[in-house]
């Protein structure tokens, strides 16, 4: 499918031209941290705004000179995009702001609180893992991947705590993999995600992720590195649990 989103004018002509749709924002766990948060039913469907204040950063320790939330939530688009793993199309409008598109699915969150424990298939565990290792995400908590009940998949949102010159924290997902799949842990996977992370040149990632702190640069180039020869879900927890 070709990309609908790469047009910044077109975009904010959509959600100009759109209608807001209410959003719970407050008494409700999962959402309201990022400052601006508006979605739109807009004739190509729901569109999701996202716009991030000077005290987001303060709160997580980010200088946004070296990448602002917002940037860091766009460069783990365009990785996730290059690497194949289905995550929601997203545009950055300008440093501050990104639209994407609303899926309309339950995060993991609400599902487990309105339905049943989660469900999960180790091939899409396994790629998940492999993606927020690389990028380092330290915020994956249940609100911040959708559950397609359908498929039993897992859809990475909210991707721009990453980048970070440290190691990220280990995943919600994993947390449950590890405690409810316990026979699968150590099962090899063979992932067309990973060839595509191993295949993947140091200027082609320098290109969809222009880290310019030398630091946070050579730590995803680490973690790049760090992922080679590993093939089971178990060695990416072993991963998490060494840094
Ligand atoms: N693309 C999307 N499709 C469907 N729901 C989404 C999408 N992006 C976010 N959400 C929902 O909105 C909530 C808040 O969005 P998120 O990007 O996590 O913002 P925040 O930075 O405030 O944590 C998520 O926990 C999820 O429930
Ligand atoms: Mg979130």
């Amino acid at each position: 499918m070709m990309p609908r989103l790469r047009d910044k004018n077109q975009v904010r002509q959509w959600i100009e031209k759109g209608k807001k749709l209410p959003l719970a924002t407050q008494n409700y766990p999962s959402r309201g941290q990022t400052a601006i948060q508006e979605l739109y039913q807009t004739k190509i469907g729901k569109l999701f705004l996202k716009k991030v204040s000077q005290r987001n950063h303060q709160e997580c320790q980010i200088d946004p000179k070296s990448g602002t939330l917002a940037e860091r939530e766009y460069w783990a688009f365009c990785l996730a995009s290059f690497l194949q793993l289905k995550v929601p199309e997203l545009i950055l409008l300008d440093s501050l702001t990104t639209v994407q598109i609303w899926f309309d699915l339950p995060d993991g969150r609400q599902y487990t609180t309105a339905q049943k424990p989660l469900e999960l298939q180790g091939d899409n565990v396994f790629n998940c893992a492999l993606f927020d290792w690389l990028t380092a995400q330290v915020d994956r908590h249940d609100a911040n991947y959708l559950y397609d009940f359908v498929k039993q998949e897992i859809i990475l949102i909210d991707s721009g705590h990453a980048f970070l010159k440290y190691n990220g924290s280990l995943p919600d997902y994993l947390r449950i993999f590890e405690a409810a799949y316990i026979h699968e842990l150590h099962r090899k996977r063979a992932s067309t995600l990973l060839d595509r992370i191993n295949k993947c040149s140091r200027d082609q990632l320098e290109k969809l992720v222009p880290l310019w702190n030398v630091e946070e640069k050579n730590a995803l180039l680490d973690r790049q590195q760090q992922l080679k020869n590993r093939d089971t879900i178990a060695d990416i927890i072993q991963l998490y649990r060494k840094g």
